[in-house]
């Protein structure tokens, strides 16, 4: 489906490395020598080149030379900078995808003076092929452009288009910081069970398991939570116990303020590094 387009990766980072070593695994590319990296680093682009086949530069501008498809993985902190070397070297039929969190389309396309951007929020599951994410175009992304994007983004999972620009703020609060939410539940659990005399081992392998065939149960019956919840809550139960703990240390409004509190950080960010 992208044939023979080169992508030019400006970062090759955490994120980086897991969206190329996605790409290749699942033959989304099929040469890694279509897809160039850039990183100030040349130790990093020495293990990048050995470890995928890819081709690599310390030159943001070099990178971009002749490239379809451009992926900026750099950190916010860095992305002003970035944008003022890339500025009119994009070649400009090439479509810029970027996974920096906060940086909305309009500040990207005026950074880079390009018009083909899409947005997008992956969560860290990508790792795996089960991310989740978000993404947005803006108007000059051609239907070509979006199929690309679909296919890059569903090496990485599932992803879900909008139009919405603030949807992907909120799925920054939401699934990007989710997963940092649901691995400290993870770990609750764990800390209950050795707490109640199971081992580390046990209590772990009950947990993961516990929430995964909830996950699973939810998607295969598409039930309300409240309904399966109701299921497994006899009269005077010990779930029924467990649930009245629970609700009187406030767990919704904690989930809820948890996901408040990234929501605006996430906005507070996206406006502190555009304004730099
Ligand atoms: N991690 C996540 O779960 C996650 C989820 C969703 C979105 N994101 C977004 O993904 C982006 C990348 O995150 P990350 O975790 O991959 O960060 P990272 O590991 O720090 O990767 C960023 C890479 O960019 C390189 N870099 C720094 N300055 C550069 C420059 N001027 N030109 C080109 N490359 C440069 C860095 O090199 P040095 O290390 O040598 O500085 C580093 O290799 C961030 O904007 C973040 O918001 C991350």
């Amino acid at each position: 489906m992208l044939g023979d387009l080169q992508i030019a990766f400006i970062g090759g980072g955490t994120m980086g490395e897991i969206i190329i070593s996605r790409l290749l695994s699942t033959k989304t590319v099929q040469k890694p020598d279509l897809i160039i990296v850039s990183n100030p680093l040349s130790a990093r682009c020495l293990y990048l080149e050995k470890e995928y086949g890819v081709r690599t530069t310390t030159c943001n501008i070099e990178a971009v030379l002749g490239t379809s498809i451009v992926i900026l993985a750099v950190k916010p902190q860095v992305l002003v900078v970035v944008m003022a070397m890339l500025r009119g070297k994009i070649p400009l039929d090439a479509l810029v995808i970027s996974i920096v969190a906060g940086a909305s389309i309009s500040s990207l396309s005026q950074g880079l003076n390009h018009s083909a951007i899409v947005r997008t929020m992956p969560n860290l599951a990508v790792q795996v092929g089960h991310g989740t994410t978000v993404w947005s175009a803006s108007p000059s992304v051609t239907e070509i452009q979006r199929s690309h994007t679909q296919v890059i983004l569903q090496a990485l999972g599932k992803e879900i288009a909008t139009q919405n620009e603030y949807d992907l703020d909120m799925a920054t609060g939401l699934s990007s910081a989710g997963t940092g939410f649901v691995f400290l539940f993870i770990e609750a659990m764990i800390d209950a069970g050795v707490q109640i005399g199971l081992t580390r081992t046990q209590a772990q392998e009950l947990t993961l398991h516990t929430i995964a065939g909830s996950v699973e149960l939810m998607f295969e019956t598409h039930e309300h939570p409240a309904v399966l919840r109701n299921k497994v809550t006899s009269p005077g139960g010990a779930t029924a116990a467990g649930l009245y703990e629970l609700e009187k240390g406030s767990m919704r409004t904690v989930i809820s303020n948890a996901v408040l509190a990234a929501l605006s950080r996430t906005q507070q960010l996206g406006s502190i590094e555009m304004k730099k």
